[in-house]
């Protein structure tokens, strides 16, 4: 079976798709600078490298110990609103750093790579269900800064035969179904482990980032995709490289769009508790309506979503929540 070497493998989705990979067999190595991945995530059958892929001797030592198949790249920093307070900050580590790895990549004659991008490089969409062919225009420099990596990506292979598969997700959500990993940011800005930290007695209400905008209840509409599916994705796409795949671009998006109020009344059907949300204002940067097309995720890679309704996503994040109510506790 191939050997994987996944950066960022600590992280929340990095985690999961480590899971995965050794569910079904591959040999996994992760590398992750713990700036904001966890220890106790990694997989224990994982090989676990710490360090920083901008650090050119890290990254060249991993590669020359473990004679890996394909990369999976997680390995970087992922809040949109912190992008846009510390722009440079952006720069360096998710292009800097993946400059310096795919170099490294290069010079180790490692071909594949599988690269976690997002919505954010459609900025404020044209259309719903968006395509891969639609128009990227980031309208923040996190986004801004995974287009650059897709085109790096792009350069690399006309010049050095790179092939890559870039996966623009969606909103990622829900948790192992094991509740062994789950989500934990520090601050955490994402809707649904806020709407849970209410019933888990963290905090008294959530606040509804504006209800004027123009959706069926006036609060943002967004397309909620388990973690669990995107790792499977991940695994995917890393077998279609291997496989003599093209390189190319895919959506990973349940395709079905909920309001902020809607996620707010499923997440009490599943705890069975009220939840009290004040409406507050809109968010900077936050487009009213994201749900994408993933029929070429699909068609080309086979992928099939498992956990498509919105109650048992937000079941598998409660088992985690509930049961980790400080996610993985101190460092
Ligand atoms: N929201 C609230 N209250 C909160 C937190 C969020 O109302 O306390 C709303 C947001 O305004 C948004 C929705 O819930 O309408 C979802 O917000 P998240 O922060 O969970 O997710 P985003 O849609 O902002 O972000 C996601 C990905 C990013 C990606 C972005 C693209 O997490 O990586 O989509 O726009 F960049």
């Amino acid at each position: 079976m191939a050997k994987i070497l996944v950066l960022g493998g600590a992280g929340y989705i990095g985690s999961h798709t480590v899971y995965e990979l050794i569910e079904q067999g591959f040999e996994v190595v992760v590398a992750d600078n713990l700036e904001t991945g966890f220890k106790a995530a990694v997989h224990p059958k994982a090989s676990f490298y710490e360090g920083d892929i901008r650090d050119k001797s890290f990254i060249d030592g991993v590669f020359e110990k473990e004679r890996v198949d394909a990369v999976i790249h997680f390995a970087a920093n992922s809040q949109v609103g912190e992008s846009m307070t510390a722009p440079l900050k952006y720069y360096d580590n998710n292009l800097g750093g993946t400059r310096t790895m795919l170099q490294s990549m290069i010079e180790h004659g490692v071909k594949y790579i599988v690269f976690s991008s997002t919505a954010a490089t459609y900025g404020e969409p044209e259309r719903v269900p968006i395509l891969e062919t639609d128009k990227t225009c980031p309208t923040n420099c996190y986004g801004e800064t995974k287009l650059a990596m897709e085109r790096m990506f792009y350069w690399a292979q006309q010049a050095h035969g790179i092939r890559y598969v870039s996966l623009r997700y969606f909103n990622a959500c829900g948790a192992h179904p094991t509740a062994d990993i789950g989500e934990a940011h520090d601050p955490e800005t994402h809707l649904i482990p806020i709407v849970l930290q209410v019933p888990n007695g963290k905090r008294e209400y959530l606040s509804v980032f504006g209800e004027d905008y123009d959706t069926k209840d006036g609060s943002c509409v967004r397309d909620y995709i388990h973690v669990c599916d995107l790792a499977s994705a991940h695994v995917l796409a890393a077998r279609y490289l291997m496989n003599g795949g093209e390189s190319d671009i895919f959506n990973l998006g349940n395709g079905v769009g909920f309001t902020v109020k809607e996620v707010i009344s499923c997440a009490e059907s599943v705890v069975g508790k009220k939840i009290p949300f004040k409406v507050a204002e809109r968010r900077a940067g936050d487009p009213a309506l994201l749900v994408a097309s993933s029929d070429k995720a699909k068609g080309v890679l086979g992928w099939k979503p498992r956990f498509d309704a919105l109650d048992t996503i937000i079941a598998t994040a409660w088992r985690w929540h509930s049961a980790h109510p400080d996610g993985y506790g101190e460092k």
